[in-house]
């Protein structure tokens, strides 16, 4: 049901507009028949890089993280990594595909304030929102890397609030990544979980006001 408070639109970037194992075909291509394990241990150690140099206070940027977890997704998955190949790899995650409904919904939502919120940094976020047929639509690219805090924490959630001067209760947040969804609603963000791939919801204690299987059924928020 439409919720007249939204004034914002703010969007994760991976997983949520951009499909991170996009990166499968390429992995294959260098490690054939490797690719689907590779990626898999790659986005996983990823996230659970940048969630433990948060709880370290070993901020990193989110492009040597993912670097950093390629590393150790083609070690534990058998590849042999050279600097070659894991720069072809890298320039792959620059380049992921966009999900098709992405442009017809933030051309519905031109009235309002809209945004990507992202761990990644603006050297990971600008190619790919540059090769978008969407970029211009964004009002916002917002990077936590201009605060050195990692999504979850409550201090990155606040920078979108700072740099867009809406209330959170003004905001609906969307996000692929159930623990996103668990951060901003946490923070006070309406939230709505695209569930792309028919996941449960984590046992975080929060759950998503709204879950919609794309960035369509977003669309009841907006005028
Ligand atoms: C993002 C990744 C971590 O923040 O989902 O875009």
């Amino acid at each position: 049901m439409k919720n007249p408070k939204i004034k914002a639109f703010v969007f994760d970037a991976y997983g949520t507009l951009f499909d991170v194992h996009s990166v499968i075909e390429k992995c294959n291509e260098l490690f054939p028949g490797k690719g689907e394990n590779i990626s898999g241990i790659w986005r996983q150690k990823q996230l659970e890089y940048s969630f433990l140099r948060q709880l370290m206070g070993r901020y990193s940027t989110f492009l040597e993280i993912t670097r950093d977890a390629l590393r150790y997704a083609c070690k534990e998955g058998g590849a042999e990594l050279t600097g070659e190949t894991e720069n072809q790899l890298i320039d792959a995650y620059l380049e992921l595909q966009h999900y098709d409904e992405t442009e017809e919904v933030l051309k519905k939502l031109e009235s309002y304030k809209t945004a990507i919120f992202s761990n990644g940094s603006f050297d990971m976020l600008s190619p790919l929102v540059d090769q978008s047929p969407f970029g211009p639509l964004l009002d916002e690219v917002l990077s936590v890397d201009d605060v050195k805090q990692f999504k979850p924490t409550p201090m990155a959630y606040q920078h979108v609030l700072d740099r867009l001067g809406v209330r959170r209760e003004e905001v609906l947040f969307m996000s692929s990544n159930t623990w996103d969804i668990a951060g901003a609603a946490s923070f006070g963000f309406h939230t709505a979980w695209i569930n792309r791939q028919g996941k449960e919801m984590d046992e975080l204690g929060v759950k998503p006001d709204y879950e919609y299987n794309d960035l369509r059924g977003l669309l009841e928020h907006a005028q």
